[in-house]
């Protein structure tokens, strides 16, 4: 590799231009990206399961629209997600193996239950509400094809949140059952959202290298103040008590200060032992089964029609 090839990169990481697809990178910068947008967008993948759990039973015709339209979008995420990955030499069948085969991984979240229809909008609120602080950023990340895909995805995420807010503004707005409802979802999903950005900084192997690269822009830690500091209005307007009796509001800091997060439990999750990992993997693997006839389809007209084939 000559000197000026790895200069030309350091440059443009400097002067926060971005690397395009056909751009010299070192080979770290490759794997790291490639490893970062596919479990993102196995993330998105695996994301529709937990509410598609609900499709079938939303409780009016307005509610089921929206939600088939959340779960349609998240597969889109997932689908310019994986093209991204694919400007970078990663191939989508590779991907899709070792997702199913434990060797890469997707966001823990999605490892949990969804028990009652107030997931839906504790999802909404939480689980989007930490994706939107955690992929604005990304929005300037310093691969050019991850942070345009953010940019339409952030837009979308911004519906998503949205409208799972106005879902728990309605049913605390409803009868006492429902409000049990949401508090219980609350309860449930608090802790795992906060897990979403990360183990801390001093655990994290990669967040020094990502942010040296202009991959990251923020530490797990700051992102994950951001999301607390941003989500604890919210639930005093919504009415609902954040399970976390340490939650308080420090001047010193201009932040809120919040309890311990298990750091147990998210290695058990993120180590494939979490309430749904089996049955999320399962059910991804099935659907890729199910669908190698359209694969091998699609391969067959392209090899009988190789002038039509878009390369
Ligand atoms: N779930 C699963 N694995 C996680 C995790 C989580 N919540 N947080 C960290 N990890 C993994 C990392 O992947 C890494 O393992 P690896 O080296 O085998 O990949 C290890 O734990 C150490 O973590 P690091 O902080 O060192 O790793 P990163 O620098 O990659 O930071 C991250 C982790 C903050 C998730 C970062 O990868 C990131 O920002 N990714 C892009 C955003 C993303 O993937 N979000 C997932 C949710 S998608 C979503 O929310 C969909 C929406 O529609 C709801």
């Amino acid at each position: 590799m000559s000197v000026d090839l790895q200069e030309h990169f350091d440059e443009t990481i400097a002067h926060e231009r971005r690397i395009e697809p056909r751009d010299w990178m070192p080979d770290g910068y490759r794997a790291t990206m490639i490893r970062q947008i596919a479990q993102h967008a196995h993330s998105e993948i695996i994301g529709m399961q937990p509410e598609g759990n609900w499709i079938t039973r939303a409780p009016s015709l307005r509610r089921k629209a929206i939600l088939l339209a959340k779960v349609q979008d998240e597969a889109g995420h997932g689908m310019y997600l994986y093209s991204a990955a694919e400007t970078l030499g990663a191939g989508r069948g590779d991907m899709t193996a070792k997702l199913i085969g434990g060797r890469q991984k997707y966001s823990s979240i999605f490892n949990y239950p969804t028990l009652s229809y107030a997931d839906v909008g504790v999802i909404g609120w939480l689980v989007d509400g930490a994706a939107i602080c955690n992929q604005v950023p990304l929005c300037r990340s310093s691969y050019g094809p991850y942070a345009r895909a953010m940019i339409r995805i952030c837009k979308e995420e911004s519906f998503h949140q949205r409208q799972g807010y106005e879902l728990l503004l309605t049913m605390m707005r409803g009868t006492a059952a429902q409000r049990e409802m949401v508090q219980d979802a609350v309860n449930r999903f608090w802790w795992p959202s906060l897990m979403m950005f990360g183990p801390p900084d001093a655990d994290s192997p990669n967040t020094a290298q990502s942010m040296e690269w202009g991959i990251k822009r923020h530490t797990n830690d700051e992102l994950r103040q951001r999301f607390v500091d941003m989500s604890v209005p919210q639930a005093e307007k919504l009415g609902v008590t954040l399970p976390d009796p340490l939650l308080r509001w420090n001047d010193e800091r201009g932040h809120y200060d919040f309890g311990p997060v298990d750091w147990d439990e998210f290695k058990a999750v993120i180590a494939g032992n979490g309430p749904c990992n089996t049955q999320r993997v399962a059910r991804r693997k099935a659907a890729h089964d199910e669908g190698a006839w359209v694969r091998e389809a699609a391969m067959a007209h392209a090899r009988k029609n190789p002038e039509r084939v878009r390369v």
